[in-house]
């Protein structure tokens, strides 16, 4: 992003979406976050009320007494499940389809409301029968599917807190997670599909736990997804088909506390091993609705789509959570953009007349380049008529791939929510409301009423528009990140740091306001996190992956940029052995990256891996990021190197490409 401060292109809010949208002009927007300010707790308990279903209403909105932990709801008992699912029934919407599920081979499923409640409540039966109980920990590791939402809902109707690990994941990081959660049953299923393969699931989670440290896990039920054969272990592994089918289809949701863990999510820092992010009931549900209905301006007759796994919280609250709370339709998708070829989101947009679409720059960019190689895939192809709002979400939207969106996917009248959270924050944080914010390209407007968002500078001080500096949020907000699980001191090192006042949420994001306009713009992780296609992860972690290789004996990884994957990890190796050149360096480049492919998941694998003879390093032994960062992006080193210990190693990393 360029950080400029030049008021950039605005496109005014369209008058026809204005008139009928929920929140349906910027004075609209200035008033409930003028309300928010004048009785801050008043305001997140008045919508907790109007938009949430409670068994027991709650006397007190926030708990500061324990900060940083704070506390929203809590005396009020709700169910999740029972939000998403019963409350609809009961109104009379049983009928309504919930899910349209299109399979990887292009086969459709509806589901209905009525359906997806008998189905949960099943599931929900079968994992009290295996002895889950309230508060217990379940992995699951499953495809993009219906039964993917059901074994989440079906956690939540029981009380059970469930941890989505990623089909893409490892054995060894699934293993990770599952002992940090100390889990009691894992959901998997026997393959997915993606892309036309077929890809293991069951075969991996055996792995997982044959790794050890996986003792609390009792039971497996396994989802039959390909029908491929897969060994089974006695007593522990079971068919989720054969499990539901002697359960009843009716099960009375267990009421929690608002404060209840509804989920852990795994995410990656910029130090040590990923942390279990843990969310609440009640404050994360009140968000996850309310985005729902304000940004995504979802109405009963909208076909909304999020194209985000269920393994990134993107599929947990605008998947599984946000639109069933809100009864809404929604498309799931199982397989990839460009199977069976790159018209595959325009063909289904246009299948199931989707109103609300909502994906990742990534993907755009990568379906732009292929549109513009083949007219057959391009989406003036297609009939897209039926949508009419656009969204985007995991990172920062280059304007060229903005325009486009605007242009090509939404006739130039859609307008596009470029969505800034996080994993830890629940929900969107900053973002337009599509009736209420003109837009500019690259930019994620202003805060959602309520979210206290403030760019500052290293002592906590608000700098003046115009001028970049951190994100922080200065009020704790309902769905909120609670704690990290297992270590609740890492979390106050992480997101409350004495640093930046101590009081405030640190996102770890850079960001700069418009000088203008005051809008937002994020600039980037301020700390050792790499953002690759939307996906989070952490320097360290690679880092850990490569040296845990026996040839390796140090390396270091950054982040350079790339025009399809927004960052692209390098990797620069010093090996126990004598460096590597040419055809060697290619062959041993293969076996490091499949390394980390197996240690962390293919998705972690490093684009460049770069060997030397050594890193370049202070005197004090610290190695030197910052120039690598250079030499990766394949800029001149311009920076005053005097502090080096073996300056001469620059030159060497810049030819070893
Ligand atoms: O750096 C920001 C980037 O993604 C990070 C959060 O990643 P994760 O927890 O995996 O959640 C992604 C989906 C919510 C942020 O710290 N990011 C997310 N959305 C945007 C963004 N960067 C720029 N613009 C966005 N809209």
């Amino acid at each position: 992003m360029s950080g400029t401060t030049q008021p950039a292109t605005l496109y005014p809010v369209p008058a026809e979406f204005a008139s009928q949208a929920r929140i349906g002009s910027r004075a609209a927007y200035d008033e409930l976050v003028a309300s928010a300010q004048a009785d801050y707790p008043g305001y997140w308990a008045k919508h907790a009320r109007d938009l949430l279903t409670w068994h027991k209403p709650f006397t007190k909105s926030l708990d500061e007494s324990q900060a940083p932990f704070f506390k929203w709801f809590e005396d009020g008992e709700l169910n999740a499940s029972y939000n998403c699912l019963d409350r609809h029934v009961e109104a009379g919407l049983g009928d309504k389809v919930a899910i349209i599920f299109e399979s990887d081979d292009g086969i459709v499923t509806k589901v209905t409301y009525k359906e997806l409640l008998g189905r949960v409540s099943r599931l929900a039966n079968a994992l009290k029968t295996q002895g889950v109980q309230k508060g217990d920990r379940v992995v699951l590791y499953l495809p993009m599917s219906v039964d993917g939402v059901i074994a989440m809902q079906a956690c939540a109707r029981i009380g059970a807190t469930h941890s989505v690990v990623f089909g893409g994941f490892s054995a060894q990081s699934l293993r990770d997670r599952i002992e940090d959660a100390g889990a009691v049953l894992v959901i998997t299923a026997d393959e997915q599909k993606r892309g036309g393969k077929n890809l293991p699931l069951k075969a991996i989670v055996d792995e997982a736990i044959a790794l050890g440290g996986c003792d609390s896990v009792k039971q497996v039920l396994v989802v039959r997804r390909t029908g491929g054969s897969i060994p089974f272990v006695e007593g522990r592994d079971a068919w989720l088909e054969d499990v539901c089918a002697k359960e009843s289809d009716v099960c009375a949701p267990e009421w929690v506390s608002a404060e209840h863990p509804l989920f852990l999510l795994y995410t990656s820092g910029s130090t040590g091993k990923p942390k279990g992010v843990q969310h609440s009931t009640g404050g994360y549900l009140l968000h996850a609705t309310l985005t729902t209905q304000w940004t995504f301006d979802l109405r009963p007759d909208d076909v909304f789509w999020c194209t985000a796994d269920i393994g990134w919280v993107t599929g947990h609250t605008y998947v599984t959570y946000g639109p069933l709370s809100c009864g809404g339709t929604q498309v799931v998708f199982e397989g990839v953009p460009t199977y069976p070829d790159a018209a595959r989101f325009w063909r289904m947009i246009e299948a199931h007349k989707v109103s609300i679409f909502y994906t990742a720059p990534t993907a755009i960019r990568a379906l732009i380049k292929a549109a513009e190689t083949n007219a057959d895939v391009h989406p003036r192809q297609f009939n897209l008529t039926s949508l009419r709002l656009l969204g985007t979400v995991g990172e920062p939207i280059n304007p060229a791939a903005w325009e486009w969106y605007h242009r090509e996917i939404g006739a130039g009248k859609c307008p596009i929510v470029d969505t800034f959270w996080q994993t830890e924050t629940g929900g969107h944080m900053i973002t337009p409301l599509p009736g209420a914010h003109a837009l500019t390209p690259g930019s994620c407007t202003l805060p959602f009423p309520g979210i206290d968002a403030a760019v500052v500078d290293e002592t906590g001080k608000e700098v003046p528009w115009g001028q970049g500096g951190v994100l922080v949020v200065r009020k704790p907000w309902p769905s909120m990140i609670r704690t990290i699980w297992n270590d609740p001191e890492r979390f106050k090192k992480s997101y409350y740091p004495a640093d930046y006042n101590g009081k405030y949420y640190l996102a770890g994001d850079g960001a700069i306001r418009d000088a203008e306009t005051g809008y937002f713009t994020i600039t980037g992780r301020i700390d050792d996190v790499l953002n690759v296609s939307g996906h989070r992860m952490g320097t360290m972690e690679i880092e850990s992956a490569l040296v845990s290789h026996p040839l390796v004996a140090e390396a270091a990884v950054v982040g350079r940029p790339d025009d399809l994957t927004g960052e692209a990890i390098c990797a620069f190796v010093v090996l126990k052995r004598s460096r590597p050149t040419g055809d060697e360096a290619k062959q041993l480049a293969t076996v490091l990256r499949n390394h980390v492919g197996t240690e962390i998941g293919p998705i972690a694998k490093p684009k460049d891996i770069r060997f030397g003879d050594n890193l370049p390093k202070t005197r004090s032994g610290k190695i030197m990021r910052r120039l690598l960062r250079v030499i990766a992006k394949g800029d001149a080193v311009t920076q005053d190197t005097s502090t080096l210990e073996n300056p001469a190693i620059l030159d060497q990393l810049a030819q070893s490409n």
